[in-house]
């Protein structure tokens, strides 16, 4: 079942964070309902603009269609990653998607409120909620000041003008995540200050956390050991995503490890039979591994074994 973000924030807020994972092809498609109903746990479907273009925005949607039917008991959201404002329109007015971000985050502060209001503007006349980012993720460089750092943080007080000024109906903060395998060259972890003083200033208000992925280490030493090269990866460590949640984040976005899940699957395969070419074989391994992956970090966030409750409060 489709559902807007909005009803899973409402469950969620101050007490789990739903797993937002991105998806670009039908294995992932597979692990990801498999691996969330076996946890039994609502999630969100995210659809970067890389993603629709990799094959075809049609059957990106003719698959998760599918797959609403194959695992009938599933509640989940469908949602645009970093739209642009373009693609935004687009996804509002194709009536597939539930749930879109504007990402204006690297444009000045009124020019961030102007193009996310436009967006919330022509997506709630759908029914559809938007979320939107303010500050500016990325990797804190060994170069880059503590001061420079703090400042590409969310503002506080920017955050609550923004979201009174946009109507938005959840906001991603930056505070000190970065996306990829390479996170944390500098020495700062998360800033839960930061998440504190916005849930001051925006009580009950659903925030999200992008760049969650944990890179988790032994995954990196499988990949490098079956040839591939990831010296240094780090990813947010995983056993802070409650923390977060208390704070307001009911949004924990997650692409980088399901691609090192796939990456090990497949090193690991041709490394061990490379007499084979059968797609098939470290498909399906890669299928009931990234369930597997999927299940383990719902637990983390907290949104495992919450399906049911789910459920009775969207329909
Ligand atoms: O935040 C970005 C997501 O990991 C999606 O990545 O744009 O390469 O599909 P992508
Ligand atoms: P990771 O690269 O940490 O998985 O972050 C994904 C993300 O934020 C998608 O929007
Ligand atoms: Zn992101």
């Amino acid at each position: 079942m489709i559902v807007t973000t909005k009803k899973l924030f409402e469950a969620a807020y101050g007490k789990y964070a739903i797993g937002a994972y991105n998806i670009n092809n039908l294995e992932q498609c597979m692990g990801l309902f498999q691996g969330n109903l076996d946890s039994q746990a609502p999630f969100i479907i995210q659809i970067s603009k890389g993603a629709r273009s990799y094959t075809d925005t049609l059957m990106l949607e003719g698959m998760i269609r599918s797959a609403d039917k194959v695992f009938p008991d599933a509640v989940f959201a469908v949602h645009l990653d970093h739209g642009d404002e373009e693609t935004s329109m687009d996804c509002i007015n194709s009536g597939f998607y539930s749930s879109v971000m504007i990402d204006a985050s690297h444009e000045s502060f009124e020019e961030n409120i102007a193009i996310t209001k436009r967006v919330v503007d022509a997506a709630h006349a759908k029914g559809i909620v938007v979320e939107a980012e303010l500050g500016q993720l990325g990797g804190v460089e060994e170069h880059v000041s503590v001061d420079e750092a703090d400042a590409k943080l969310t503002d506080p007080d920017q955050a609550k003008e923004f979201v009174e000024r946009t109507g938005v109906d959840s906001l991603a903060c930056a505070i000190g995540t970065s996306h990829g395998a390479f996170k944390f060259t500098g020495s700062q972890g998360l800033h839960f200050d930061v998440l504190e003083e916005i849930q001051k200033r925006l009580p009950g208000f659903p925030l999200v956390m992008h760049g969650s992925s944990s890179v988790p280490q032994d995954e990196v030493e499988r990949i490098n050991k079956a040839g591939g090269n990831l010296k240094g990866a780090k990813g947010v460590d995983a056993d802070q995503f409650k923390r977060a949640a208390e704070l307001g984040v009911t949004k924990i976005n997650i692409d980088t490890d399901g691609r090192l899940v796939w990456t090990r699957v497949h090193r690991e395969f041709f490394l061990e039979y490379p007499e084979k070419f059968d797609l098939r074989g470290p498909g399906k391994i890669f299928m009931a591994e990234y369930a597997k992956f999927i299940a383990g970090k719902n637990e983390k966030l907290g949104s495992a074994g919450e399906l049911e409750a789910v459920r009775n409060l969207v329909s």
